[in-house]
């Protein structure tokens, strides 16, 4: 499988303080890559790397695609409707308005919110919320999406209705990395999870789901959590 993300020896500092200590990273075309590890190690800071928001003070990262970040906070803006909020990245890009509408209708359906789009997004919960987020960085047509924790204050039945989605991009071919807290999904949905370590951040462990049951997994996780 060929790389799309291909990170070596990746540092970090902000000030005196070496947050990334130096991280190896791959992500597989098509593949979908977890990220999990203490809080303040350095995972926000490694996807806005991924997404060029930041830049690596040294190391490579090399990156074949369009990439698309979905932050934590959703962003949505509250003065424009669903409709508006997934569009206007494309009228930005002046993408002609008759293929701006069938790709916002096609993302919209594809994630199950086409029902939202005249809605605002205080009208909306948080799985909603997220999805629309989601959707905004669809249309762009991205080949790599980077998650920063899309579970998190969902309740189950908006979690479970997001793996759906997520496991209905990877079967379109999108190659993903998700950071995220809630072990349980995560591993749900993995080809591979990374362990970060405190920081100055390095890969503790790559976990391969294909030879490890998501079981053996989380619990490797929670011992690798004692450890750190
Ligand atoms: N722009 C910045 N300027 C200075 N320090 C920063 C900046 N961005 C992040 N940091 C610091 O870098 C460290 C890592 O932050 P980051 O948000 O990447 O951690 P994280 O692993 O995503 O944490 P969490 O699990 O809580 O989301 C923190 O100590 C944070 O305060
Ligand atoms: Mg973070």
């Amino acid at each position: 499988m060929e790389d799309v993300i291909e990170v070596r020896n990746l540092k970090k500092s902000f000030g005196t303080n070496l947050i990334l200590g130096g991280i190896d990273f791959s992500l597989g075309n098509g593949e979908l890559v977890g990220i999990v590890g203490p809080n303040g190690c350095g995972k926000t800071t490694f996807l806005r790397i991924l997404s060029d928001i930041e830049s690596p003070d040294s190391g490579k990262v090399r990156i074949s695609g369009k990439v698309a970040m979905i932050p934590q906070d959703d962003l949505l803006f509250p003065w424009f409707n669903v409709w508006k909020n997934i569009s206007l990245g494309l009228k930005f890009r002046k993408v002609p308005s008759k293929v701006t509408e069938n790709r916002v209708k096609k993302t919209a359906d594809d994630l199950g919110i086409s029902r939202y789009l005249q809605s605002y997004p205080s009208q909306l919960s948080g799985g909603t919320r997220k999805k629309v987020a989601i959707a905004r960085a669809l249309v762009l047509e991205p080949d790599i999406i980077l998650l920063d924790e899309p579970f998190a204050g969902l309740d189950v039945s908006s979690v479970d209705n997001l793996l759906d989605s997520l496991m209905n991009l990877k079967k379109n071919g999108i190659s993903m990395v998700i950071v995220s807290h809630q072990i349980e999904e995560l591993f749900h949905i993995s080809d591979r999870v990374y362990f970060f370590s405190h920081r100055p951040a390095v890969v503790k462990r790559i976990i391969d789901l294909k030879n490890t049951s998501a079981e053996e997994g989380k619990k490797l996780i929670f011992d690798l959590f004692r450890g750190v």
